[in-house]
């Protein structure tokens, strides 16, 4: 089997996008256009891969950093897609067999849909292999023109085109193959005598056949994954379809979408069999949820992993926490980095934990703010209990032991501990630590006034 190189065209303006981030960088469902190709490109094992940038170079490569195995071919200035690939031939010059272009802003290639355009090429031989689509709305696309014997003699670019090719319902979709061998000397001889006074590569279709060469056409089975992203618009377009193939992937696997239209989980993020996800709901990031679970409506989860049978009531939003099985968040509760709610543990409206374990069996039910807090198993936090644990300089821990109940509306002021068993009573504020099986009451005694209320005259 020839080598697999592959060349990702992300250089050129993205002028419709209206941005002042490079086309490639916009997001489509939660990743960078070029996220996409990248994954399709490292799927075939290439031996290479390069990205040509040019319209801000430095930001598409800054973005892609840390990804290993990448170089990068700087076209300055634009003056085409023939004119991009020319710029690999440092790379590429004295490789052989199979270059694979790709385009940065081609996100719904399917795998397979590629390798059958590579098997197409390489088992005829062919010089240039190119991915097409038969789309009822050609506009704007390059139009492929046949033969009467069918053999593909050309692409005419939209603006160029006569009005009969315009007719045309078989569209470029700029996804290739090409043999390494003749591939550069060709791109050469390309001219930019067209209406925008580009190098178009397309044009070597035309030139490898009054060559004699061969070139093949393999039509994608479904139109929309060829859809170039080149407008806001069609951005949403593929957000969508992406988001679709994912919400399918699910419910194939066991997983109830009340409306998968409003569903949106990230590539990364696993669920296990039998949990329902409600409207509105986003698992974003490394996100893993347990079996049998229930996030209702509009709730976001990132970076955060929920054990079996876990509950997240409607509008909470959760970031990098674990909560173990059987437990309950929310309406209305935020999770901040760092919170660990445990087994059976209950976390109810209005209540804020950072940084925070809740032990197992413990409930913080309402109107709560426990921040660098632990908290032991079985602890009742009564309603409008706030940690103050930050003096404006530094941040202290709070610690809540086994089977301690907290009366509503106290604070505890960090550092403290309350005890084993220990009773804080309600409207207390709590400087010192409170022993084991204690009643700590930090309050002002209430004073009545008999009949102090009578002398008054009060306006009606
Ligand atoms: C291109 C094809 C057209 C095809 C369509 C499919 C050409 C001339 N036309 O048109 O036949 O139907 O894709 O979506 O190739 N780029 C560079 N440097 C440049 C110009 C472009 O790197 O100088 C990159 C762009 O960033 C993009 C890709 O090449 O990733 C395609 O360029 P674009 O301008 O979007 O081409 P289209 O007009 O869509
Ligand atoms: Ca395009």
């Amino acid at each position: 089997m020839p080598d697999k190189h592959v060349v990702i065209l992300a250089g050129g303006k993205g002028t419709r996008m209206k941005s002042t981030l490079p086309k490639v960088l916009h997001r489509a469902a939660g990743r960078p256009l070029i996220d996409y190709a990248l994954a399709t490109a490292g799927a075939l094992n290439p031996a290479s891969t390069v990205i040509v940038v040019g319209h801000q170079a430095e930001t598409v490569r800054a973005a892609l950093a840390n990804r290993p195995g990448l170089q990068f071919a700087v076209q300055e200035p634009q003056l085409g897609t023939g004119h991009a690939l020319l710029q690999t031939e440092p790379f590429l010059a004295r490789r052989t067999g199979t270059l694979v272009l790709l385009s940065g802003d081609v996100p719904l290639l399917r795998k397979s849909t590629l390798e059958a355009l590579i098997r197409r090429h390489e088992d005829r031989g062919a010089a240039a292999t190119v991915l097409t689509a038969h789309v009822d709305e050609a506009d704007g696309y390059g139009r492929i023109v046949r033969n009467d014997h069918g053999e593909v003699m050309a692409i005419v670019e939209h603006r160029d085109a006569t009005p009969e090719q315009r007719t045309a319902r078989e569209i470029n979709s700029g996804i290739y193959a090409f043999d390494l061998a003749p591939l550069f000397d060709a791109l050469r001889r390309i001219e930019a005598a067209n209406a925008q006074g580009e190098y178009y590569l397309p044009d070597l279709v035309g030139i490898y056949r009054k060559d004699g060469r061969t070139v093949e056409a393999v039509a994608a089975p479904d139109a929309r994954e060829v859809l170039g992203v080149n407008s806001r618009r069609e951005l949403a377009t593929v957000s969508v379809q992406i988001r679709d193939r994912r919400n399918d992937a699910l419910m194939e696997a066991g997983v109830t979408l009340v409306d998968p239209a409003t569903t949106w989980v990230g590539p990364d993020v696993t669920v296990g069999e039998d949990t329902i996800l409600h409207p509105s709901v986003y698992l974003e990031g490394a996100t893993r949820i347990g079996e049998g679970c229930v996030i209702h409506a509009g709730v976001r989860i990132v970076d955060s992993t929920l054990g079996d049978g876990v509950v997240i009531n409607n509008y909470c939003v959760i970031r990098e926490s674990t909560i173990d099985p059987a437990a309950e968040v929310g309406p209305f509760a935020q999770l901040r980095p760092q919170s660990h709610v445990e087994e059976g543990a209950h976390v109810g409206n209005f209540v804020e934990l950072k940084k925070t374990r809740l032990g197992k069996g413990s409930k913080a039910n309402h109107l709560t703010y426990l921040g660098d807090a632990t908290v032991g198993e079985k602890v009742n936090v009564g309603a409008g209990t706030i940690t103050c644990n930050y003096d404006g300089v530094a941040k202290h821990p709070t610690v809540i032991e086994d089977g301690a109940f907290i009366g509503s509306d106290s604070q505890l002021i960090a550092p403290v501990r309350v005890g084993k068993g220990a009773y804080v009573a309600a409207g207390s504020s709590v400087t010192d630590d409170v022993p084991a099986d204690a009643l700590a009451i930090g309050r002002g005694r209430q004073v009545n006034k008999p009949g102090w209320a009578k002398g008054r005259t009060r306006k009606a």
